[in-house]
């Protein structure tokens, strides 16, 4: 409980920020995916709400689907509004996302590169 792992998917320990090219790279997938300012302000959220009482769970500890339950079932200890947990959700889900759109290094065989 006081130290969550997860599946991280490097072992850094760096809450991951989405930059506003990320969030266009996302747009080209999903076009409904929130610009990089509200993403942001998801992020900060997370930080300053989530990180009190416990240490951070990393994004990828949970798909999108259990986030929505998690943050819903935290956002009254937190004393969240409906539209500050919204962020909150995507964030992760923002993080989540990029995560699984990059291959692991062991995707590609050896010998061929990107180019
Ligand atoms: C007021 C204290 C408090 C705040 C603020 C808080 N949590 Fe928690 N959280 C807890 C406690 C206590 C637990 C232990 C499990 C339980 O009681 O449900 C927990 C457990 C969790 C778990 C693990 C649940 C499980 O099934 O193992 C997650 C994920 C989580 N919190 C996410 C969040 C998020 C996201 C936020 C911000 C929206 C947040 N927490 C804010 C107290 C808090």
């Amino acid at each position: 409980m006081l130290f969550p792992l997860g599946v991280w998917a490097c072992s850094q320990r760096v809450l991951p920020v989405v930059t506003q090219v990320d969030a266009v790279y996302l747009q080209t997938y999903d076009k409904a995916f929130p610009d990089s300012n509200r993403i942001a302000k998801g992020r900060e959220l997370y930080l300053r709400k989530c990180g009190k009482c416990h240490y951070l769970y990393p994004p990828s500890e949970y798909p999108v689907s259990e986030w929505y339950e998690q943050v819903g079932e935290m956002a009254t200890r937190s004393h969240l509004s409906a539209k500050d947990s919204a962020f909150i959700v995507m964030y992760l889900r923002a993080v989540i996302a990029l995560d699984s759109l990059m291959i692991d290094a062991g995707d590609t065989p050896a010998g061929q590169g990107a180019d």
